[in-house]
């Protein structure tokens, strides 16, 4: 094999295994600018040596192939993709190519809009309803994933939004969905308290979203969405880009910002705004989109492979650099739940300089084998926290050394646990200062008790100085120890303890929320005082019991029993009744009240339901009074199957269970 064949067939190689790797497993290896370099070689080669490009070679698709268990659709026009150019240079370099190509290209308009770093969907609306929803797959086939994008809120379902004007018989838009930093951010953070799993990066939650073949999933990820071209549709179309934003606009999606540029000087500019604005953004961007404004120039100038010749992406400088892993360092949050993160030889990433980024957990520090004093891939992009994507593995010499987990809490020194089916390790110990401080930071915070006034400053000054050793100890703080701390003159002594006496008022809800239990945040909070009254029946009930409340599942029933099991906590709350922090549940528990239909009767689900998922069939039941269990035994009443029912339904049969289906269960309900 000739080297270039040899290097051909090394570039479309890897290219596929890192295609695999992003849009399969939603898990990439390397950077997105490592990736476009690769793919920008074999680009080079393949225009020089035509002969040498064939069928299957990366370049001659977008993407990946649809994966299993999506209906496919066909898109009724190519879902294309684009050219990359990283300089301003390129941007000349291309406008000369295309000049030379059609000479309306001169005197062209453009229009510069941000690229945004999502995923592309393509969505059909008839007669003004949103029908069929699409990924990109491989640019010609898509996977429909209708369901899962009905739950992003900024998508139309019905068109236009006002009344003025009459629907589309038919319009097939495209567009990007994404996931904000914000929500990002705070989806990790509850992950994380979870014990969970954190994502990597926005791109990556959003695609693993939006093929979820459960969409409460994908509802459970707060997506947004950007619509920025029409790829078929029926009636007059606007024959530019700009007034395809504002047809776009008139109907009722959501646009990106479009700028119109008359000359490529302008378009620089815009392209320069833009880098700039990057960081203060709530969604990333990785560069912006420049497209000849009119439709019919764009179209003549053709296209080579997937990408439009008549309009390019201006990629931003990487946002990865490498620097070195100086040590690795490790948090302890409220929950007692272990972090590590990294300590790096300060380095300048986008105009900042970041010395400390995420390692999200043990297993990746592992998976990724990444060692101290290792070269690390480092990334920062919008107001990401700056996060670690591995190695270097050609740049080691020998010194570094593989990272053990700590067996002792680096704050209290006591032995960490890890938790069977959780990829975190925790502290245990309730007495640890740094859970402490955590705790009770979030005990008094404003989704929970709500004790105006004190923020982390005089929680950390009562942990510290040993006024409090538990949340509860809040209730018996004297005013002369107060009136002792520095910087507590009689107001702010009195303030405090008068917000903390206010504090006693609030909800069950609140304090179920407050105490801080993992995996229980406002939402499970609130859905527990629907079952439970007040602490004592909580603290009575079995994981059994809890499963049975749509919404929490093993880890969260676990959670709880083990909480309310601890001595320590146990003490805290005998505390708290002490001090008559006590709530009753607002809403009596429905149970007792109102006599259900399926009141008493124990419900286990097995095989593929055809009406609703197995989540809704448990909602559902649960609603009506039933328990709905995950296995059977002499307790089951009934077997709710659905098609292709696993050994369950032997099992439920031999132990005596009623067995009915979907339409049995709907016609026992509503008879
Ligand atoms: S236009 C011919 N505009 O960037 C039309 N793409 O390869 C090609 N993207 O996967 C796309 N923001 O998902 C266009 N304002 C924007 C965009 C945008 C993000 C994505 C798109 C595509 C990738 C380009």
């Amino acid at each position: 094999m000739s080297p270039l064949s040899q290097r051909l067939e090394e570039l479309r190689q890897k290219i596929r295994r890192h295609n695999y790797r992003y849009y399969v497993l939603n898990d990439p290896l390397i950077s997105d600018y490592e990736y476009d370099q690769l793919y920008a070689e074999l680009r080079e080669i393949e225009e020089e040596h035509p002969e040498t490009v064939t069928p299957d070679s990366p370049t001659q698709r977008a993407g990946a192939p649809p994966a299993e268990g999506f209906q496919k659709i066909e898109h009724p026009a190519p879902i294309l993709s684009l050219q990359n150019a990283y300089s301003y240079t390129d941007l000349e370099a291309w406008l000369e190519r295309i000049s030379k190509l059609d000479a309306r290209v001169a005197e062209a308009d453009f229009t510069v809009e941000p690229k945004l770093d999502g995923l592309s969907v393509v969505l059909h609306y008839e007669n003004g309803l949103f029908v069929r929803g699409a990924t990109r797959g491989d640019s010609e086939v898509g996977e429909e994933i209708t369901q899962n994008l009905r739950t992003i809120k900024a998508l139309p379902l019905r068109i236009p939004v006002g009344d003025s004007l009459g629907p589309p018989q038919r319009l097939v838009v495209r567009g990007e969905a994404f996931l904000p930093i914000s929500d990002f951010e705070e989806l990790n953070r509850r992950l994380e308290e979870a014990g969970e799993k954190t994502y990597v990066n926005p791109r990556n939650t959003a695609a693993g979203a939006l093929r979820q073949l459960d969409s409460t999933l994908t509802a459970q990820r707060p997506l947004t969405l950007l619509v920025y071209q029409i790829v078929d549709g029926t009636g007059d179309l606007p024959p530019t880009q700009r007034e395809t934003i504002a047809y776009l606009r008139e109907y009722g999606f959501p646009t990106p910002e479009s700028v119109f540029c008359q000359t490529l000087d302008e378009v620089i500019e815009v392209c320069q705004t833009w880098a700039e604005r990057r960081d203060q953004l709530d969604y990333e961007i990785d560069g912006v989109v420049i497209k000849i404004n009119d439709h019919d120039l764009l179209n003549t100038l053709g296209i080579v492979g997937k990408d439009p010749r008549g309009a390019i992406a201006y990629k931003f400088p990487a946002q990865v650099v490498t620097t070195q892993l100086w040590e690795i360092g490790v948090n302890v949050g409220r929950t007692g739940v272990l972090t590590p993160y990294a300590v790096l030889k300060p380095v300048k990433i986008g105009g900042v300089t970041v010395s400390q980024a995420t390692l999200h957990n043990f297993d990746f520090i592992d998976e990724k084998d990444i060692r101290v004093g290792d070269r690390v891939r480092v990334k920062r992009a919008g107001d990401v926290i700056p996060y670690v994507i591995g190695p270097v593995e050609g740049a080691r010499t020998g010194a570094e050394r593989p990272f053990t987990p700590p067996e002792t809490c680096p704050v209290c020194e006591q032995p960490v646990e890890h938790i069977e089916g959780e990829v975190a390790w925790y502290c245990v110990n309730a007495a640890c200062p740094a859970q402490l401080i955590r705790n009770l930071e979030h005990f008094v915070s404003r989704g929970a008790m709500d004790v105006v006034g004190m923020g982390i400053k005089i929680v950390e000054q009562l942990v510290q100085e040993g006024l409090v050793h538990d949340v509860a100890d809040i209730y018996s703080l004297e005013r002369e120890a107060l009136l002792e701390l520095e910087g507590f003159a009689a107001k702010k002594a009195d303030n405090l303890l008068e917000a903390i006496e206010a504090s006693k008022d609030r909800s069950l809800a609140r304090l179920v929320t407050a105490l801080g239990v993992r995996g229980v945040g406002e939402a499970v909070a609130a859905d527990l005082t629907q079952h439970y009254p007040d602490l004592d029946a909580l603290s009575q009930a079995t994981v059994d019991d809890l499963q049975t409340i749509g919404g929490i599942g093993p880890n969260i029933a676990h959670a709880i029993v083990d909480w309310f099991a601890r001595p320590a906590n146990q003490r805290v709350l005998a505390k708290l009744k002490n001090a008559g922090v006590w709530p009753k549940a607002e809403h009596p528990a429905r149970a007792e009240s109102i006599p259900q239909p399926l009141d008493g009767l124990t419900f286990v689900i097995t095989g593929k339901l055809t009406q609703s998922t197995r989540r809704e069939a448990k909602a559902h039941l649960e609603s009506l009074g039933a328990k709905v269990t995950g296995s059977v035994s002499g307790n089951t009443d009934y077997l709710l199957v659905g098609e292709n029912p696993g050994s369950k339904l032997k099992k439920a049969q031999d132990l005596g269970a009623r067995v009915i289906s979907e339409d049995e269960l709907r016609q026992m309900v509503s008879g």
